[in-house]
């Protein structure tokens, strides 16, 4: 069923990550241990312990990357060209995750403890700020693979457009803790920007790069948007009911905080004792049961499944209609399918 997404991913994954070594100074010659400063970032990607000697875990699916490469390479350009944007989206992605475990008060990220919890918040803001910095170098390195300049700056424009809709959501996500009344097509607009406008960069960047023409460039666009609003979704479900040990992030973080997620603000208009609980100031392992209990009667779990298999289903129309090429469209549709059915 996956055999096209395999077969490319086995291509793509290692490009990926050695274009990302190279821009994160995490080549054999460089070392962790003796550099604390990228020490920290080698740590959050997977290539460093605690103590910061080398390892290698398999830290993060690694899909906006994937997806950028596969929409690349099935509107008809040459992948190798559009690595450094490939790098780009997954360090600018790993930036995101080290703020948002500060913002969310987050322990635990890809199975390990996250970077504020051993460096401490200060020092984990700054390492965040420098991969913000780094994943712009990994962007200018397209026109070392000939991509030409105009496309390059219109990449990079594109790119510092995402990041202010990706903190515009962040700014959201976390006003909407201490917000009552939180309506559906808040909640839309919010994860559009939080998630969405990056995967939907990621397929519209790769269609660019490609030199697929504007409105081609937009069906991958919205292919992306749509994706990523099912993949969010997917992710409030597995914030709630996933398993730990398989999604590698504790399962209480989003309901001890108030995060107003689908399925909680499904219940939260359809149960009185859900809203009393969440305007008290419960915490505990209790309050966390009690909670999930009043979601599972309400049926907000259904729900949330409906609306991802709603959001995937209008990627697959808009993927269609891009009318992508190659052994690298069908992977985009298996993968598709494969984030719908994901367990972390
Ligand atoms: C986590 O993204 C943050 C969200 C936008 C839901 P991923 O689930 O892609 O995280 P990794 O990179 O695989 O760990
Ligand atoms: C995802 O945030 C979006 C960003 C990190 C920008 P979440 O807070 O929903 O994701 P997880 O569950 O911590 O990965
Ligand atoms: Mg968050
Ligand atoms: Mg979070």
């Amino acid at each position: 069923m996956t055999q096209k997404l395999n077969a490319l991913s086995a291509d793509f994954l290692p490009a990926i990550e050695d274009e990302m070594r190279s821009v994160l100074g995490a080549t054999e010659q460089a070392s962790s241990a003796t550099d604390p400063f990228q020490g920290m970032i080698h740590y959050h990607m997977g290539w460093a312990d605690e103590q910061l000697n080398p390892v290698t875990i398999k830290s993060g699916k690694r899909i906006r990357p994937l997806l950028l490469l596969l929409a690349s390479s099935a509107a008809g350009g040459d992948w190798q060209q559009a690595v450094p944007a490939a790098a780009a989206v997954e360090i600018i992605h790993n930036f995101s995750l080290v703020h948002d475990d500060i913002q969310d008060n987050s322990p635990t990220r890809r199975g390990r403890a996250t970077l504020w919890t051993l460096w401490g918040q200060p020092q984990a803001i700054n390492t965040g700020d420098a991969m913000f910095a780094m994943a712009h170098l990994a962007l200018n390195r397209l026109v070392d693979r000939g991509v030409p300049a105009d496309i390059a700056v219109q990449a990079l424009r594109r790119f510092d457009e995402m990041c202010v809709d990706l903190t515009r959501g962040q700014y959201n996500d976390m006003s909407f803790e201490t917000r009552d009344g939180v309506a559906v097509d808040e909640y839309l607009a919010m994860i559009s920007g939080k998630t969405a406008a990056l995967i939907a960069l990621c397929t519209e960047l790769g269609a660019l790069v490609a030199g697929a023409d504007e409105t081609r460039v937009q069906h991958f666009a919205e292919f992306g948007r749509n994706l990523g609003l099912a993949f969010q979704i997917q992710d409030d479900i597995l914030g709630i009911w996933g398993d730990e040990s398989v999604t590698g992030k504790s399962v209480a973080t989003d309901i001890v905080t108030r995060k107003k997620t689908l399925p909680v603000l499904y219940a939260l208009a359809r149960s009185d004792d859900l809203q009393a609980l969440y305007e008290g100031n419960g915490e505990d392992g209790e309050f966390v049961r009690r909670v999930v209990t009043l979601l599972d009667e309400t049926g907000a779990r259904r729900y949330a499944v409906d609306e991802a298999k709603r959001y995937s289903d209008g990627a697959i129309d808009s993927l269609s209609a891009a009318q992508p090429s190659g052994p690298a469209a069908e992977a985009l549709f298996q993968l598709t399918d494969t984030l719908l059915r994901r367990d972390f």
